[in-house]
Order: structure tokens, then C-alpha cells, then sequence
């Protein structure tokens, strides 16, 4: 394989893992951001986010690898440059794309042909508008290919370097040629497609993705009506070979840097097209609403929640990572402090990301000191030392030993033979449990 000179712009998770992937394939990477400690410490070997295996791949590709502000050292070494900076969402809802519009007029000349390639998540017409943009400023020799990225947080280096598939589109067949080529020793298919199909492939994978959690959601919202278990009904689900077992873990909703803004961008994309986009309107919703349920859970065993002490247990997004975006912890710990709730919160990792984020929590450093005299545990964030949380010492530092599982991540029978309030979501025990001891449960409900 040929030994390409590669330039990344942003170095946030995807820019980062990009370029500690390409390093590992052989490849000269030069990666530049505008954030000066970020560079700072990148280039000193620290490695800013919290990513499974990225500090190792970083340290390993040493040599391979150039961190730098300027972004003339991208141009000038690259030939093939990698747009990952953030598109976060504006007031509107649509994505804001101010960030990849900087990059375009910071271009500088170059003798040599340059391909601009968007790993970004961006609206559908983006690489149509950049094209028109670069060849206004007198750039037709810079080309654009768009290639989305679909790692996931938490396993980003090893959804990077196993893709499902790369996605490649492009104006010019030879721009999609180099992109793709590069991702050859990953033996992943290649989908070649124009522009824009590529652009909607990234938006539609994930809005699917979504509209199958508040799927699963709304099942298991129906199971604690009707008395069903929703991760028996995900196990039959998942085994029909044409629906396939992911996406189908009932909790309390997605979070993140990317779910909740794609989906935004995607509805906001369908409208200002004069399209209203009713069923990723509902999944929206139905996941806005799903983070607000554990209120109830917990007053239907506590009563009143004002002056009670809960407990949220993992904060980060989703296990693994410290990224904070989004999180439905954020959510949570607002709508308890309006109930007059006390909270306190855990994370192994996120807890200085979350300082700022959650005002009047009190954060701490264990997990004990979480639980000490609470009046509930809820787990928020499915992290695997979570499923040791069930302990005796546990139980005996809670003034009431109840457990709010929003992940479905405990054993219930289990949990309760330790002497615990269980409940989870969706699952017909849960409902059961909540009964009074001394009512039998209707036929229907055992049904
Ligand atoms: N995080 C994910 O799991 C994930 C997965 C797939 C796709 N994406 C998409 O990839 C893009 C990047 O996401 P992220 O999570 O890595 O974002 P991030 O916020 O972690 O990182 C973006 C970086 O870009 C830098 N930046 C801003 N302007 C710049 C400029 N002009 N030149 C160089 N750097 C600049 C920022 O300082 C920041 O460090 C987004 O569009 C996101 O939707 C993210």
C-alpha cells in the first residue's frame, strides 16, 4: 500500500481516532485544531477525550503523527485532507456548519491537488454548496469527496479500523479512488455513491438507529402497562433474522454528541425542504419523554421527592467514554432538582466534565459516597461495574434500599434476593413489584 501524507482538521474524537487509525496503516498524519491546549497536549502525548485504546494507538504512531495550529503544515504535506470538526446544532435545530465554512476560507493556496474530505455529519446539499464555495475562491483544483464516519464513542478505535462498510462520495471518480483506497487493508465494502446519496446515508443510518431505541422504548412503556418483560420481547424480536438484535435495549433514551443533533438536523433539513418528517418527529419525542419516566418510578416508592436524597449512577452519555453531550444525566438531575429533590452523582470517568453541566449536584468520588443515606439509586449510565452495585454494603448505607435500573442492566430476581426495591424499565416484574404485597395480580397482568 502506498504511504499517503493525510491532514485531519479537528481533533475531537473523530479527528483524533482518524488519525491514529490512518498512522497505524502506515500513513504520515499532520492534525490540526484550533484549540491550542488540545494540541498542546496531544503533541505532548496526553490525550484529551477518554477512548478505549486511543492513548496506546496515539503512542504507537508516534513518529507517524504531527499535531500543529497552523493549518498551512495540513496543506502543504497533505494530499488528501479530513474535515472532522464539530457541527453542532443552532437555536433552529438545523446543524451549524460555521465551523466547516472556516475551514473553507482558511484553505491557502496550494501548487498541488488537494482532496477535501467530509467526515463531518453534515445536511444533505452540503457538498454541493462546498464545491460551489471552493470554486468561487478560485480552488477548482481542490476537490471534495464526502465519506462519513459511523464509529461509536466507547469503541471508536475499534469501530474505525471494522467498518460495516465505507462510504465514499464523490464529484470526480478519482478523488472517491484515493479516499477509498486508503480503507482497502480494512476489507470493509465500499458504497460509492454521489454526494449527496452519501451525505443522506450517514443522516438516515442514524435517525434508523434512533427510531429503533424509542422503538424499543415504546414496546417496553407497553410491557409495563400490560405486564410483559420488554428483554424477552427484544431477545424474540432480535432473533428474526430480517430485524437483527441491536438497538433494541429498552432505557431511558439516547443522548450524545451525535443522536440528538442528526435527528434535529435531519427533521429540520426534511421541513425547510417542505417536508414534515413525522415518524423521526415522534421518535424525538417519545425519546424526550422516556428520560422524564424515572420521576415517576422513583414517586411511585418515595412519594413526594422534595427532601429526598437520590443517587445517579453514571453520567457520561453512555459507557466509556467521558463525553458528556447530551447525556440524559443532564435531564434527569434537572427535572429531580424541580421536585425539591437532593441528588448526588457518580461516574468513573466524566465526573470534571460534568461539573459544569450539573449545577447543584453534588458530585463524588465513589460510588459509596453516591449511595451513603440515599433514598434511591438510579443507574443511568450502564458501566460495567454498575452490575456489582447490588451489594450488602450498598444496600446497608441506603436509608431505603431502592433501585432504579434505567438501563436494564441488573438481574431482578437477583437484585431483590439481595434485599433491594427493583425497578427497571419495561420489564413486568417491575410493574408487579409496585403492586400492593397483599393484591394478586390480575390474569391479564400475569398473562
Ligand atoms: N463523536 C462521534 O461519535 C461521531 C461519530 C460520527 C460522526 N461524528 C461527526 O463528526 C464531527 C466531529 O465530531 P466530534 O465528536 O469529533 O467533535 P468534537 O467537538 O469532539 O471535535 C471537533 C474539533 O474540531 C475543532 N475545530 C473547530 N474548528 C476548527 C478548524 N477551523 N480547524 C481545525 N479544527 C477545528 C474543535 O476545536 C474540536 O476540537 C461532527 O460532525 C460529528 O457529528 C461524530
Amino acid at each position: 500500500m502506498e504511504r499517503e501524507a493525510i491532514g485531519i482538521l479537528g481533533a475531537g474524537w473523530v479527528g483524533t481516532v482518524t488519525a491514529a487509525c490512518f498512522a497505524e496503516l502506515g500513513h504520515d498524519v499532520v492534525v490540526r485544531d484550533v484549540d491550542s491546549a488540545r494540541i498542546e497536549a496531544l503533541a505532548t502525548g496526553h490525550v484529551p477525550i477518554y477512548e478505549p485504546g486511543l492513548e496506546e494507538l496515539l503512542e504507537r504512531n508516534r513518529e507517524r503523527l504531527t499535531f500543529t495550529l497552523e493549518i498551512g503544515d495540513v496543506f502543504r504535506a497533505a494530499r488528501l485532507v479530513f474535515v472532522c470538526v464539530g457541527t453542532p446544532s443552532t437555536h433552529s435545530g438545523d446543524a451549524d456548519l460555521s465551523a466547516v465554512y472556516t475551514v473553507l476560507d482558511e484553505i491557502p493556496e496550494v501548487d498541488h491537488r488537494v482532496v477535501l474530505v467530509m467526515k463531518s455529519t453534515v445536511p444533505v446539499g452540503t457538498g454541493e454548496k462546498v464545491r460551489g464555495a471552493l470554486d468561487a475562491r478560485g480552488l477548482a483544483h481542490v476537490g471534495y469527496v464526502s465519506n462519513p464516519e459511523f464509529l461509536a464513542e466507547g469503541t471508536a478505535v475499534h469501530d474505525f479500523s471494522h467498518p460495516d462498510r465505507v462510504v465514499v462520495g464523490a464529484f470526480a471518480t478519482d478523488d472517491g479512488e484515493s479516499v477509498a483506497a486508503l480503507y482497502r487493508p480494512l476489507e470493509a465494502p465500499v458504497v460509492h455513491a454521489d454526494v449527496a446519496s452519501a451525505e443522506m446515508i450517514k443522516l438516515a443510518s442514524n435517525a434508523f438507529l434512533m427510531t429503533r431505541i424509542s422503538f424499543i422504548n415504546e414496546i417496553a412503556n407497553v410491557c409495563e402497562a400490560t405486564g410483559a418483560d420488554v428483554v424477552k420481547v427484544a431477545e424474540g424480536i432480535g432473533l428474526d433474522h430480517r430485524l437483527g438484535p441491536h438497538f433494541l435495549r429498552a432505557g431511558i433514551g439516547y443522548g450524545g454528541s451525535c443522536f440528538p443533533k442528526d435527528s434535529l438536523a435531519l427533521k429540520q433539513l426534511a421541513a425547510n425542504s417542505g417536508y414534515h418528517f413525522q415518524l423521526l418527529a415522534a421518535v424525538i419525542e417519545v425519546n424526550e419523554l422516556q428520560k422524564r419516566r424515572v420521576v415517576h418510578k422513583l414517586e411511585k416508592h418515595l412519594g413526594t421527592l422534595r427532601g429526598k436524597t437520590v443517587a445517579l449512577l453514571g453520567l457520561a452519555f453512555k459507557p466509556h467514554t467521558n463525553d458528556m453531550r447530551e447525556a440524559p444525566s443532564i435531564v434527569l438531575a434537572s427535572r429531580l432538582l424541580a421536585e425539591g429533590a437532593k441528588v448526588r452523582a457518580w461516574d468513573p470517568v466524566a465526573v470534571d466534565e460534568a461539573r459544569s453541566l450539573l449545577t447543584g449536584v453534588e458530585l463524588t468520588d465513589s460510588l459509596l459516597d453516591a449511595v451513603r443515606d440515599a433514598d434511591a439509586a438510579v443507574i443511568v449510565t450502564e458501566w460495567p461495574e454498575l452490575q456489582e452495585l447490588p451489594t450488602e454494603a450498598v444496600r446497608d448505607s441506603m436509608r431505603t434500599p431502592l433501585i432504579v435500573d434505567g438501563r436494564n442492566l441488573l438481574d431482578p430476581a437477583s437484585v431483590r434476593e439481595a434485599g433491594f426495591t427493583y425497578e427497571a424499565i419495561g420489564r413486568a416484574s417491575s410493574l408487579l413489584s409496585g403492586l400492593p404485597e397483599t393484591e394478586e395480580p390480575s390474569r391479564e397482568l400475569k398473562a
